[in-house]
């Protein structure tokens, strides 16, 4: 049988940042070590509890960075937002809590070596774990742009003060607050972006206002939109800790039969298999007791990412692969149908 996606973690400690903001680190189990070694930017989907009962899942960024200590989340209150206030009153050193392995696609490539960061609020966690890691690596620069309401509200003040004295013509980090100077506009994001828009790549997280004015900005400040990376969040539409039918997985009922073939690399292992119509290719391989990855099989994670070989597929849903992967030949298995007689792809 395939191993489950989801794991039940303990907190290893939760620590106040702000007035409004914690961050909560996990103990990682050794056998689980490797499998929980994120990528600078990711995120970890957490199971957390609704009024009358339910459950419901939610991402949360990781600040920490790879490697670096325990995968740390850090979370912002927001006001009467459910999870985040579970998150931030009833999580104590020793909760439990159900997780989902990380994934995401707001990671900077590893041969962009200038970038522009760009975070507001809450926005600062993925940037924070970027942060950390290009700083452990020499060669690297980062200028951080970072948007709050006021001082009480900088989360990870401290620590970014000693990262830039601590790296001189490494760092620079510019701090911009709404009850100094008003909310930024698009002007004044372009002023601020242009001495920088020569950099490899501008990555931005923040509320969706901002994270527009921003694009808009470095637009205007002649960044090319292929270098810009935004972190967008949406809701899950399914509850992806819930795992599909046996049945439902293998494709079994009316397109039985129907479809083509598909080898498989994973893992090491090659298989071939028959591949109906109508049978999403995660759904298939984790049916067949393959170990393929995923997070929310929505389309929007890139944890199911693999490379076709061979042959043609068409994705239903697709929020995270930009031009270039495709070109590079990334499928998301979550979402992919097959159209060619016989599909080659490998996760290798
Ligand atoms: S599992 Fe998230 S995109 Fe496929």
């Amino acid at each position: 049988m395939p191993s489950s996606p989801v794991h039940r973690l303990r907190v290893a400690s939760v620590v106040r940042e702000t007035h409004d903001s914690v961050s909560v680190a996990f103990d990682v189990p050794v056998h689980l070590a490797d499998r929980f070694l994120h990528l600078p930017g990711q995120f970890l989907t957490l199971r957390v509890p609704v009024p009358g009962g339910g459950w419901a899942a939610r991402c949360y960024s990781l600040s920490s960075a790879p490697g670096d200590g325990p995968p740390t989340i850090t979370v912002k209150r927001v006001r009467d937002g459910l999870a985040s206030n579970w998150i931030c009153d009833s999580l104590t050193p020793g909760s439990e809590v159900e997780v989902l392995l990380p994934a995401g696609a707001f990671v900077p490539r590893e041969e962009h070596e200038d970038l522009l960061l760009l975070a507001g609020g809450s926005g600062i966690t993925p940037i924070m774990s970027i942060l950390r890691a290009r700083m452990a690596r020499q060669g690297t620069r980062a200028v951080l742009i970072y948007a709050n309401r006021d001082e009480r509200s900088v989360i990870f003040a401290d620590e970014l003060r000693k990262l830039s004295a601590g790296h001189p013509g490494r760092l620079l980090v510019i701090h911009l607050l709404e009850s100094v100077q008003g909310l930024p506009t698009v002007d004044q994001l372009a002023r601020l972006c242009a001495p920088f828009a020569s950099a490899d790549a501008a990555l931005i997280c923040g509320p969706g206002p901002f994270m527009d004015a921003v694009a808009a900005a470095l637009a205007r400040a002649g960044m090319a939109g292929e270098r810009v990376l935004t972190e967008k969040f949406r809701s899950l539409e399914s509850d992806p800790f819930a795992l599909p039918e046996p049945a439902a997985q293998a494709g079994e009922g009316a397109d039985a039969g129907a479809g083509a073939t598909v080898d498989v690399e994973l893992d090491g292992e090659r298989r071939t298999l028959d591949w109906p119509a109508q049978t999403l290719l995660l759904d298939l391989l984790r049916a067949n007791g393959l170990d393929a990855p995923f997070s929310c099989r929505e389309g929007a994670c890139s944890a199911c990412a693999c490379r076709l070989l061979a042959g043609e597929v068409k994705m239903l849903r697709n929020e995270v692969l930009e031009e270039e992967d495709l070109a590079d030949g990334y499928i998301l298995a979550c979402q992919s149908l097959p159209v060619s007689d016989h599909v080659e792809v490998t996760y290798n």
